[in-house]
């Protein structure tokens, strides 16, 4: 698809813009850069912009400047979940991006991979962990490997592979941590892919490899052997099937605005649903941007058009 032209012209008609950036997840660190590339974005176009970090005192921030609507770029829980959006509401104050429902499913893999199955989208086989007890049941349902995850957590964080029964009980440990709960999935070996969404159009899809391992936490942020391939090389017909169920999938769970969809591909060429982000990372090098990139949207036009998500759907309804 080719860039489209963003509907509010005048950047006076955002009023005061607050970018809710940091926060106290697990994500703080990657949220104050998303945020302080936004705030430069926005600023650059002559947008009224200026940070809040939520650990400052929102409440006192709030009432000391009166803004107009809120650029969210907080990652993972108390900015990604429905809690911020929910304050938010309450208070009066537009937000980027999806609302309390759509956050909080989206937050919860566990309950949106429910949701998919209930929609009939493919997802990884899986199982809750609640105790050591549902650990037999993991080599009959899924076989090893399997990857761990907490049900609250992005960014990869707390995730890990185990091939046997100890490194099953290990990987439960760590995720367990995070005080949510713990899903097994069977192992896909890939290739992975992900899905940018803006203003409910599917972005050029990308693909993601790697390498050796998966996708954590280093591959996402340090490591120089990831690739990202966009366009990825799929058959037109194929990248829009894939675009079609993620779009799907993106309001199935009641997202909205923009976000992202993760999904990889099994041996039989079937999208398999990982998970939807509604506060997908937004520095220079995050995958949106590079998405919207190969669409022919700047970064900046790309931070706009996220801030035109904050009016009301009809400000950016298109035609087309
Ligand atoms: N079932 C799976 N099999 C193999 N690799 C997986 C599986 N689920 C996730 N991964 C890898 O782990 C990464 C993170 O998983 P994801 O579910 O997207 O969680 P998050 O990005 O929120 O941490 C994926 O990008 C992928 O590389
Ligand atoms: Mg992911």
């Amino acid at each position: 698809m080719s860039g489209s032209a963003s509907v509010i012209k005048d950047p006076a008609d955002f009023g005061r813009v607050a970018v809710l950036l940091g926060g106290n997840s697990a994500e703080r660190e990657i949220s104050l850069l998303s945020g302080q590339a936004v705030l430069e974005a926005l600023q650059r176009q002559g947008v009224d912009a200026y940070p809040v970090d939520p650990v400052d005192g929102l409440f006192e921030q709030f009432s000391a400047v009166s803004f107009d609507r809120v650029w969210i770029a907080l990652h993972g829980r108390g900015g990604e979940d429905g809690s911020m959006q929910g304050l938010l509401g309450l208070m009066g104050v537009p937000f980027t991006g999806s609302g309390v429902l759509g956050s909080a499913v989206s937050m919860d893999k566990l309950r949106s991979k429910q949701l998919f199955v209930g929609c009939g989208f493919a997802t990884p086989e899986f199982l809750e962990l609640t105790s050591p007890d549902d650990f037999a049941a993991v080599p009959a349902k899924l076989g090893f490997p399997v990857m761990v995850k907490p049900a609250d957590e992005g960014s990869s964080i707390g995730l890990a592979r185990a091939d046997d029964a100890p490194s099953l009980a290990a990987a439960y440990q760590a995720a367990a941590a995070f005080d949510c709960p713990v899903l097994a999935e069977g192992w896909v070996s890939g290739p992975e892919y992900t899905a940018a969404i803006l203003q409910d159009r599917v972005l050029p899809l990308i693909r993601i490899d790697a390498g050796e391992g998966f996708y954590d936490y280093d591959a996402k942020y340090f490591s120089d052997q990831t690739r990202y391939i966009c366009p990825c090389g799929l058959a037109p017909e194929v990248e829009a099937e894939y675009a079609a169920l993620c779009l799907n999938a993106f309001r199935a769970v009641g997202a909205t605005g923009w976000g992202r969809v993760d999904f990889m591909v099994d041996e039989a060429g079937q999208a398999l649903l990982l998970e939807v982000n509604t506060v997908p990372g937004m520095t220079s090098h995050s995958l949106v941007p590079m998405a919207a990139a190969q669409a022919g949207i700047s970064f900046d036009e790309l931070v706009w058009q996220i801030l035109e998500t904050s009016c009301t759907e009809a400000a950016y309804a298109r035609s087309s």
